[in-house]
């Protein structure tokens, strides 16, 4: 048994296991009376808990708040432990249209062919949400800042309208962009919180996994539905998110401040139109930014404009300007986020699909600022915006 004697270690070992052994019946008598009681070093099975996942579990309770959290092997996989936890055949399901791509595709898919009937908000709705709940409607999802649109929902307002009605709305958010500690969702009502660890968390642009946390009046059915699906954790991804953590503040923090001067480096350049970063006066966003959030991530988007510095670009010219962009070294091209490195994606390359508010903005281009020198980045993006371009419309 590792645990026999004094070998004591500052990161947890990495547990690799199904089988649980037990000394005796009286042994495994007294594990389930503990899982039973919450006890998150208590373990029948590897996919509940091991000692890597359960001293993970602590860490991330501790950044995120709530009463607990259950792992998962990716963000949108946390995403399905929620709506299972949350959602039955008949309830009426309100999505924010800002959400995530495959949020929207697992409520318009699996959830709606289980009886779920999905309808999309505007983000921006606010209190005005009180209008479309519906006797049936048993859930909320949000996403603030959307991770591709970056609007700011006033969660307090929706949190409100969801308790004034005579039956239980549930509350849940896609945090992944302000967690840990720069949103803090448990502490404006929210009832569950969804983080993709894939992003800050991890931080190395080498691990999936998701967390789905929750108040203690959600969290047994948070837990319900995650053993229900089988989700779990490897211990070699536990044990990475465990590094991650010792320093996600602070790189989270050198992000932010680094993706904060590129932002506003970028509102002053002739080929930008607006920036869309809610750490910024001049973002719609900002009044309930400084009032919710309590610092601001790396990743945000700005509109291209042509040439002319007056037209929306054309696909083609986005493209042009993203491949210059590569080519100079700081950025790759990439579809996530959150690690140490810069990237850059063209949104018509991810797709924004709007029902409830479309988007009509310009093209957009989404970065996310790592941890180099906000000058070298600044140096590319200066060169690719000012380099002449000539650039033949597609057939
Ligand atoms: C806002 C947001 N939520 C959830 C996810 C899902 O995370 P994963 O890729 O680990 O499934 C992502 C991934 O891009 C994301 O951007």
């Amino acid at each position: 048994m590792m645990n026999r004697g004094q070998y004591r270690t500052p990161s947890p070992l990495i547990s690799r296991t199904s089988t649980v052994l037990f000394n005796s019946i009286e042994q495994l008598r007294e594990t389930n009376a503990a899982m039973a009681a919450g006890d998150r070093w208590a373990s029948t099975y590897g996919t509940h808990t091991t000692p890597t996942t359960a001293a993970l579990e602590e860490i991330l309770v501790a950044g995120e708040g709530g009463a607990g959290v259950e792992l998962s092997p990716t963000g949108l996989a946390a995403i399905t432990t929620a709506y299972v936890a949350m959602l039955k055949a008949g309830d009426h399901f309100l999505v924010t249209d800002s959400a995530y791509g495959p949020a929207r595709r697992l409520a318009d898919t699996v959830m709606a062919k289980m009886g779920v009937e999905v309808e999309y908000y505007d983000p921006l709705i606010g209190a005005g949400i009180a209008e479309l709940i519906r006797p049936n409607t048993t859930a909320i999802w949000l996403e603030s800042p959307g991770t591709h649109t970056f609007e700011v929902q006033d969660i307090p307002a929706i949190v409100a309208a969801a308790r004034a009605v005579d039956h239980r709305v549930v509350t849940a958010i896609d945090n992944t962009w302000g967690s840990p500690g720069y949103l803090r969702p448990f502490d404006l009502g929210v009832d569950i919180s969804v983080v993709a660890l894939t992003k800050y968390w991890s931080g190395h642009s080498d691990v999936l996994a998701g967390a789905t946390f929750a108040n203690a009046e959600l969290l047994p059915k948070v837990r319900d539905a995650s053993t229900t699906l089988g989700m779990t954790l490897g211990g070699e991804d536990a044990f990475l998110l465990v590094r991650g953590s010792r320093t996600v503040d602070m790189r989270l923090a050198a992000c932010g401040a680094n993706g904060l001067e590129v932002a506003k480096r970028l509102e002053a350049h002739r080929r930008v139109g607006r920036v869309l970063h809610p750490a910024l006066p001049s973002d719609p966003g900002y009044a309930i930014f400084k009032r919710d959030f309590h610092g601001t991530a790396g990743l945000f988007a700005f509109e291209l404009l042509a040439p002319d510095g007056v037209s929306p670009s054309t696909a083609e010219q986005v493209d042009a300007f993203t491949d210059r962009l590569v080519a100079l070294g700081h950025f790759g091209l990439g579809y996530s986020w959150g690690g140490y490195e810069s990237l850059v994606m063209p949104a018509r390359w991810s797709g924004i699909t709007r029902l409830a508010r479309p988007w009509t903005g310009g093209q957009l281009v989404r970065l996310n600022i790592g941890l180099e020198s906000p000058d070298l980045v600044w140096a590319d993006l200066a060169a690719a915006l000012d380099a002449d371009e000539q650039v033949a419309a597609e057939p």
